[in-house]
Parts: C-alpha cells; sequence; structure tokens
C-alpha cells in the first residue's frame, strides 16, 4: 500500500530544527514531504536549507498555504501569532514547548524580575485562551512538542499506572543543565521568563501527563492541577557569585533556579526543579511514588552504556551526551539519545496525526495546564511562595 504524503514546513532553523530535522527523516508511518522553510535571519535559514536540499520561503504565509504541519521552531514569543495563523488555514501547528507566555511591553527597559506578575499571568493565560479558540474553530489541532511525554520511561510508566490502576502521591523531578546555548534565552522578553518556563515545563508537563494518565484509567476524566508553591532565585546574578567560568552566568531579568509545588484537584502531589547551575550534563529525571509501586524515569543521564576515556582528545569528534563538560574519565555515554528524550516517537506520534487522525496524546490542554501552572508560580514566588490557584480552561 502507498503511504499517505504529509507536507510539512519549517519556522526557525535553530537548535530545535535541527532535531525535528533528524526526526522526521525517521517518521515511517507516512511519507513527509518538506516543503521549505521560513525564518527571520535571511543567511541562517539559507544555510540551514541548504545543508537540508529544502526551499526557502521569505513569507510565512505563502508557505503556510502550501503545507499540512508546520512546525514552529522559533522562540516562544512568537509561538501564538505562527500557530494561529496555521489554525485558521486548518495546518497542525507542531509548536515546540513551551506553547506560549508572557513577554512584558517589548521594551528595552522591561525587567521580567521585577514586572507585575498578576498582569504577566494574566496576559498568557490569555495567550494560551486565543491559541484554544482558534484550535476549536479549526479542523487541525495543536500539537505540543513536549517530548518527555513520549520518553520511553515515562511511556512505560503510563503503562504501569495504566494497568495496575495506580494512585500516584507524589512525584518529583528535575530538568537541569549549566546553561542554555540559545543567545535569546536569557532575556523575558523573547523567552517568557527562566528556568521555570524553559526547563521546568518538561519534567511538569511530564508530571501534569501522568496524573491525567491516571484520571482517565481511574474515573474516565483527568486528574488537574489545582494550586501551586513556586519560588525563584538568580543565583549567578548574586553579588558575591564566584564565576569560575563552568556555568553560563549572563542572563538578563530571568531566574536560573525554581522550584514548583503543585497540589492537584485530587489533594496528590507534585515537586518540580529547573536549574541552569548542574554541571555533569543534563539532569533530567521524573521519580513516581504511587500507592502501589515506586518508578524512576531516568531521561539523561541513563545507565545504557558507560565509557572511561583516558585522553579527552581521543573523543574529539565522537558525541558522547548532552552537555558534558569533558569527554575525560568516566562517562553515562548517550547510544541514542533523542530516542531516550522522546524526540523520535513524539514526532512519529504527531505525524500519525496529521496523516491518519491518531489520538494525540501531547496536547493543547496538556499544554494550557503547563502554561497556567507556571505563570501562577510566577506570581507565587513574586509573593515569597504563597499558594496559588491554578485557573483552568474547559478539557
Ligand atoms: N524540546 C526541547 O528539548 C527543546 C530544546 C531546545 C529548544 N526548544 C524550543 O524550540 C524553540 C526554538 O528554540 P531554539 O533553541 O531552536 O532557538 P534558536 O535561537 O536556536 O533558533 C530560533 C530560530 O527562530 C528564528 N526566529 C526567531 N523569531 C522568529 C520569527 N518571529 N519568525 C520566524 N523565525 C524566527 C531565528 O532566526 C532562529 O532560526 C523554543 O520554543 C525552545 O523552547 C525545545
Amino acid at each position: 500500500m502507498t503511504k499517505k504524503t504529509v507536507r510539512a514546513g519549517f519556522i526557525g532553523s535553530g537548535f530545535a530544527a535541527r532535531f525535528h530535522r533528524e526526526a522526521i527523516a525517521k517518521v515511517y508511518g507516512c511519507t513527509v514531504d518538506l516543503v521549505g522553510v521560513f525564518g527571520r535571519t535571511a543567511k541562517n535559514t539559507q544555510t540551514f536549507a541548504a545543508a537540508h536540499g529544502i526551499d526557502v520561503f521569505d513569507n510565512l504565509e505563502r508557505l503556510l498555504d502550501q503545507v499540512d504541519v508546520v512546525h514552529v521552531l522559533v522562540p516562544a514569543a512568537a509561538h501564538e501569532e505562527i500557530a494561529i495563523k496555521a489554525l485558521q488555514r486548518n495546518v497542525f501547528p507542531i509548536v515546540e514547548k513551551p506553547l506560549t507566555g508572557s513577554f512584558g511591553d517589548g521594551s528595552n527597559g522591561f525587567d521580567g524580575r521585577t514586572a507585575d506578575r498578576a498582569q504577566i499571568r494574566d496576559q498568557a493565560l490569555a495567550s494560551v485562551q486565543r491559541m484554544l479558540h482558534a484550535e476549536s474553530r479549526s479542523t487541525a489541532k495543536i500539537l505540543y512538542a513536549e517530548n518527555w511525554v513520549y520518553a520511553p520511561a515515562i511511556q512505560k510508566e503510563r503503562e504501569v499506572i495504566e494497568k495496575t490502576g495506580a494512585q500516584i502521591l507524589w512525584m518529583h523531578g528535575e530538568e537541569a543543565h549549566s546553561g542554555s546555548h540559545s543567545p535569546a534565552y536569557g532575556h523575558w522578553k523573547y523567552s517568557g521568563g527562566g528556568s521555570m518556563i524553559g526547563k521546568g515545563v518538561h519534567p511538569l508537563s511530564a508530571a501534569l501527563y501522568l496524573k491525567r494518565v491516571e484520571g482517565r484509567a481511574r474515573f474516565g476524566r483527568a486528574i488537574r492541577p489545582a494550586t501551586v508553591t513556586a519560588r525563584t532565585h538568580c543565583l549567578t546574578q548574586l553579588e558575591g557569585y564566584v564565576d569560575a567560568g563552568h556555568l553560563r552566568a549572563d542572563y538578563q531579568d530571568v531566574e536560573d533556579f525554581a522550584l514548583i509545588h503543585v497540589v492537584f484537584d485530587d489533594g496528590t502531589l507534585a515537586t518540580l526543579f529547573a536549574s541552569e547551575i548542574v554541571m555533569g550534563g543534563v539532569h533530567n529525571w521524573l521519580e513516581v511514588c504511587a500507592n502501589n509501586h515506586r518508578t524512576q524515569c531516568n531521561l539523561n543521564p541513563t545507565d545504557m552504556m558507560q565509557t572511561y576515556n583516558p585522553v579527552d582528545k581521543q573523543f574529539d569528534d565522537i558525541y558522547v551526551v548532552e552537555k558534558i563538560g569533558t569527554k575525560q574519565g568516566w562517562a553515562k555515554t548517550a547510544p541514542d539519545e533523542d530516542h531516550a528524550h522522546g524526540f523520535v516517537q513524539e514526532i512519529e506520534a504527531f505525524y500519525g496525526t496529521v496523516a491518519h487522525g491518531d489520538a494525540i496524546e501531547s496536547n493543547s490542554q496538556l499544554a494550557a495546564d503547563t502554561i497556567s501552572v507556571v505563570y501562577s508560580g510566577y506570581l507565587s514566588a513574586a509573593r515569597g511562595g504563597a499558594e496559588v490557584e491554578v485557573r483552568q480552561f474547559d478539557d
């Protein structure tokens, strides 16, 4: 049988574009026709297009008019506009995390650390509402690119929860490393915050997802976040911080450490950490403490492979593991990091939705709950960690 062909477009040609390009090359449930790429910086876009043999578009709308699905691979501040334009054309937007946010007034003087957090939260929720509204009027759906949902460790835990009828009592987890590569990161006006939105959304969405899974399995309805308590800190900006050169330390107006404590509507808990101050590779994990089992989901590092390298230089052209500071000595080398992170499975699943109408695990409701927790969390942090209600959008 001939495979169905899905026409795809890329918006953005940076870091995320590279791993999305690799993942679509592995899609097997349909044929992907990558029509072209549109980006803000002509030179970078042309370099990316030349490397992958695809056309450059100098007009967003013209690209959207020629595709079935569009990968939104730009800083979060531009997600809403592009996703809504796609939905208006019944084109499925694959929106990289975070779904959207609040980015201030656009002025250079804007400082996310001191801005009015209630206003910031309301702006973020209004942006979510506009995206959900556009989705409700479209035949296409938002595909929320949260790779943690599709990571093999999280999907195996889904099976455990569904088949054992588990009640999750507490989850704790983390995403951390020694600092983002993106120059835009560190400016609230581009990223909508710091560690909490940039990294915290990963373990947070995974935790929110697993409580949804539990609710579906036990009662036929999702268990949702009810309140959040959060703290944020700017450790590398402390007056007394001693910069030894191993951590990125040029953040403009965002936090580099966040703690998010969620209480769900059944009274159970999730506690997540996110930071830019952890050396030795990324630290991505989620532990589930349930009434009938305990699970540790290790996304990175994992124990699948370990190498000992006595001479740093001899591994010069060998990829070891994300954000490792040195290749000398023992390393938890990743034989297939994209698979362990769920990138490949995520893109396969999304193309299954576009081509065959498959149900979406990481959907707009999960994305909306994530944004609602994060920006209520920013309000909580501004109030010294006071508990703040999480506003829910209809499921
Ligand atoms: N899932 C993950 O683990 C993961 C990892 C990295 C980044 N991301 C997400 O991917 C998205 C992009 O991040 P990145 O690291 O690739 O950033 P990047 O800075 O490397 O690349 C961003 C690209 O977007 C382009 N761009 C910026 N504004 C634009 C606009 N208005 N219209 C068109 N193009 C525009 C830039 O020219 C650049 O090509 C972000 O939402 C980020 O959170 C996800």
